[in-house]
C-alpha cells in the first residue's frame, strides 16, 4: 500500500488498524558511469514498495534528495544541506504524526544521510522534551535501517559480488536499479576494473579522487536478475524488521 497511490479515507482506515509507515529516504548523486542518479532512493523506494505489497504495510513517499555535497562535482547531482535536510525530516514527521501516526521506519538507501537522519530524531525527540514539561516521553518513534544492514542482504551481496563489490556505485545497488528500471541498463566498461578507495571530503577533492564517481567498485557486473535477487531478500527481511520495531517497547 502506497501513500502517494491512497485516498485519505483510505489512509483514515489504515490509522484505524496500523500507526506505522515506511518511509524510504535517499539521494540524487552520481552513482559512476553506469549507475543511475536515483539509485539511492530507487533501492529503498522499490524494496519497500514490494515489502508494502506483500504485506498491507504502507509506503510513504520517497524522500529523494538528500545530503549529497561530496557529489555535486559530477552533473546532476541535487543536495540538501544538513540544516535543510533536518528541517524537511521534521516537517515530514510533524505532518504524519499529526494525523496519528506513531511510528516512522526510515528506510534508506544512502550512507552519506545517516548523521542528518539521526540529527533530525535528535530536532524531534528534543522538541517534545525540551517543550511539554512532564512529559518527557515520545508521543513519536523514529528509525533509521539502511537497507543493505537488513538481515541477510549484505551477506547475500557479497556472495553475487566476491569481488568489486565497493562503497559507491555498488554493484549490488547498480544491480537493483537495473532491476527496478531495465530500460535504463547502461552497458560501460569501467578503467580502472575496480575504483580506487579512500576519504571522502569536498566535491572537488572527491572527483580528484575518484575521477569516474565510484568508490572501491565494479559495477559492470550488475545485471537485473542479481538485482532481482537483492530486491526479493531485502523486501522479505524489511515487513519482518518493520514489524519488530512496531512491536518494540
Ligand atoms: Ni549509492
Amino acid at each position: 500500500m502506497q501513500l502517494h497511490q491512497s485516498s485519505w479515507p483510505e489512509i483514515d482506515a489504515y490509522l484505524q488498524r496500523s500507526k506505522g509507515i515506511i518511509v524510504p529516504i535517499g539521494s540524487t548523486e552520481q552513482h559512476g558511469p553506469n549507475g543511475l542518479l536515483g539509485t539511492d532512493a530507487i533501492c529503498p523506494e522499490v524494496i519497500a514498495r514490494r515489502a508494502g505489497d506483500a504485506s498491507g504495510i504502507l509506503i510513504g513517499p520517497t524522500f529523494n534528495v538528500g545530503q549529497a555535497q561530496h557529489h555535486l562535482a559530477f552533473p546532476g547531482t541535487i543536495s540538501l544541506r544538513p540544516s535543510t535536510m533536518i528541517a524537511a525530516i521534521y516537517d515530514w514527521t510533524a505532518s504524519l504524526t499529526r494525523h496519528g501516526f506513531e511510528r516512522i521506519y526510515w528506510f534508506n538507501g544512502h550512507g552519506g544521510n545517516i548523521a542528518t537522519i539521526n540529527a533530525a530524531f535528535s530536532e524531534i525527540y528534543g522538541d517534545w522534551s525540551l517543550k511539554r514539561a512532564g512529559a518527557n516521553t515520545q508521543p513519536v518513534r523514529c528509525f533509521l535501517r539502511n537497507w543493505w544492514e537488513l538481515g541477510g542482504v549484505g551477506d547475500l551481496c557479497r556472495q553475487l559480488f566476491p569481488v568489486g563489490e565497493g562503497s559507491h556505485a555498488t554493484a549490488s545497488e547498480v544491480s537493483v536499479t537495473y532491476a527496478a528500471y531495465p530500460d535504463a541498463v547502461k552497458q560501460v566498461e569501467m578503467t580502472p576494473k575496480i575504483a580506487p578507495n579512500g576519504p571522502i571530503l569536498d566535491a572537488d577533492d572527491y572527483r580528484r579522487r575518484f575521477p569516474d564517481g565510484r568508490i572501491g567498485s565494479d559495477p559492470s557486473q550488475a545485471t537485473a536478475e542479481k538485482g532481482e535477487k537483492i530486491i526479493a531478500a531485502a523486501s522479505k527481511a524489511l515487513v519482518g524488521d518493520f514489524e519488530r520495531f512496531l512491536a518494540a517497547n
